[in-house]
């Protein structure tokens, strides 16, 4: 199998099913999530064409996106039909199915480096400035509100309750956001993650004196 053409295979299948999304899980999504993957992937000694070829496809049976339980139908159809042999689809699969954040106390720690490669990419793009940006963008395609004082964050004990949350989008901070950096699986991953961690800090600080009136 040639390996290079799978990767831009993927590329043009991903992009044609996310291409137009608004939720914050569009194609540039997918886009910084490979290119991070990548520089972390090289920086921890990680099989990259793995690394790559799940960060591409990491989106495609999102339950976000598709509103079920995570099962990588797509994802796995789609490898089967481009011959990929059952060792390497099953191998895809387990590293997309590690991905996913499932709510505020339930672990997602793995010990398989490829998807601690792509998992600390994804979540690099769950915070910060763009993570911020994708938060609101996600929590306006739900149709929640942007902060309600009198509903505070609920820390999700499974996956179930964690995907059935319906908090305005301040809330996701403290539900998700606010916790990926204590849990980043690289060293590099880390490094990243301490950066945009502060600068939503800095956010939330200004966006709480703006919602109060009150000077800075
Ligand atoms: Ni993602």
């Amino acid at each position: 199998m040639d390996n290079k053409k799978l990767i831009g295979d993927a590329e043009i299948f991903v992009k044609s099913v996310l291409e137009g999304d608004g939720s914050g899980h569009d194609w540039w999504h997918i886009e910084r999530v490979r290119t991070m993957a990548m520089r972390i992937g090289k920086a921890e000694g990680a099989d990259l064409f793995i690394v790559e070829l799940a960060a591409l496809l990491h989106d495609i049976d999102d339950w976000k996106l598709i509103g079920d339980s995570i099962s990588q139908q797509k994802a796995k159809g789609w490898l089967l039909q481009c011959n990929v042999d059952q060792e390497l689809t099953a191998r895809i699969c387990a590293v997309i199915d590690g991905v996913s954040y499932k709510g505020a106390l339930v672990s997602t720690a793995t010990v398989d480096p490829e998807c601690k490669v792509v998992q600390d990419a994804d979540r690099l793009d769950a915070i910060g400035a763009i993570g911020i940006a994708r938060t609101f963008a996600y929590g306006g395609s739900r149709g929640r509100a942007i902060y309600d004082p009198n509903i505070g964050p609920i820390m999700h004990e499974n996956f179930n309750a964690y995907q059935k949350g319906d908090a305005p989008t301040i809330n996701h901070f403290y539900e998700k956001l606010l916790l990926l950096k204590d849990q980043m699986q690289t060293a590099t991953g880390r490094v990243y993650a301490a950066q945009r961690h502060q600068f939503m800090l800095d956010y939330l600080e200004q966006f709480y004196a703006e919602w109060n009136g009150g000077e800075f």
